[in-house]
């Protein structure tokens, strides 16, 4: 089964939609670690409650940035991760994971990149930007982790109406319902082994239909 290991900064619904649709049988996969870089996230109560392994890690906790990464890395080999999940994560993810995890990492972007994406544009600052610029759509999406913010190949995608009316709150509550569907979605398509990366193009394979 695939085992996964959440980065969260936030409240954690993100992780919370997870869980959930991996408890409804919907998710072929576990998480096993989750690694906050804020001691107050919601996202390691989550993990606590449930007795997933949950740790306030930061680089300010290292004397160097090498023990920092390293001790990321023992952990997630530690854990036998096959899948890192950047689920509200708002630190840099460092390079030498990335290049470890390549094309296993993902992140959830509240907004339609590669539009409104990018250093600073994150949580409520998204949805400002998108009502500033007049946009009729939004949405959410699930892209591959590259070395720079937000860049990395889309994997899905799912639109939302922007209203006349919306505030940033409005819209925020609207992408973040489609967030909570297309995540876990992603995560199980990684666990079907259905995600296949050339270049900056993502290919979903076909369900493999069982054999009677
Ligand atoms: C989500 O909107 C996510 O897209 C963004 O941060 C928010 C995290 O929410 N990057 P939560 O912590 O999962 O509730």
């Amino acid at each position: 089964m695939l085992s996964v290991c959440v980065f969260a900064s936030g409240r954690g619904s993100n992780f919370q939609a997870l869980l959930d649709q991996i408890d409804q049988g919907k998710v072929d996969a576990q998480v096993v670690l989750v690694i906050s870089n804020k001691s107050s996230a919601g996202a390691l109560e989550i993990a606590r409650k449930r007795g997933i392994p949950a740790l306030h890690i930061s680089d300010v906790h290292f004397s160097s940035t090498q023990e920092y990464v390293e001790r990321l890395l023992a952990l997630l080999q530690e854990h036998g991760v096959g899948l890192i999940v950047l689920a509200g994560y708002l630190k840099m993810v460092p390079s030498e994971v990335i290049t470890r995890y390549r094309h296993r990492i993902i992140n959830i972007h509240p907004a339609l990149l590669p539009s409104f994406g990018g250093k600073g544009l994150y949580g409520h600052f998204v949805h400002e930007a998108v009502l500033a610029y007049g946009c009729k759509v939004s949405g959410a999406t699930v892209h591959i982790v590259d070395i720079e913010y937000d860049t990395g190949p889309p994997i899905v995608q799912k639109c939302v109406p922007v209203h006349d009316d919306d505030t940033p709150d409005t819209l925020a509550v609207r992408v973040l319902q489609v967030e909570h569907e297309i995540l876990p979605q992603v995560v199980h398509l990684f666990a079907q082994n259905r995600v296949v990366v050339s270049g900056h193009h993502v290919r979903i394979l076909p369900e493999r239909r069982e054999e009677i």
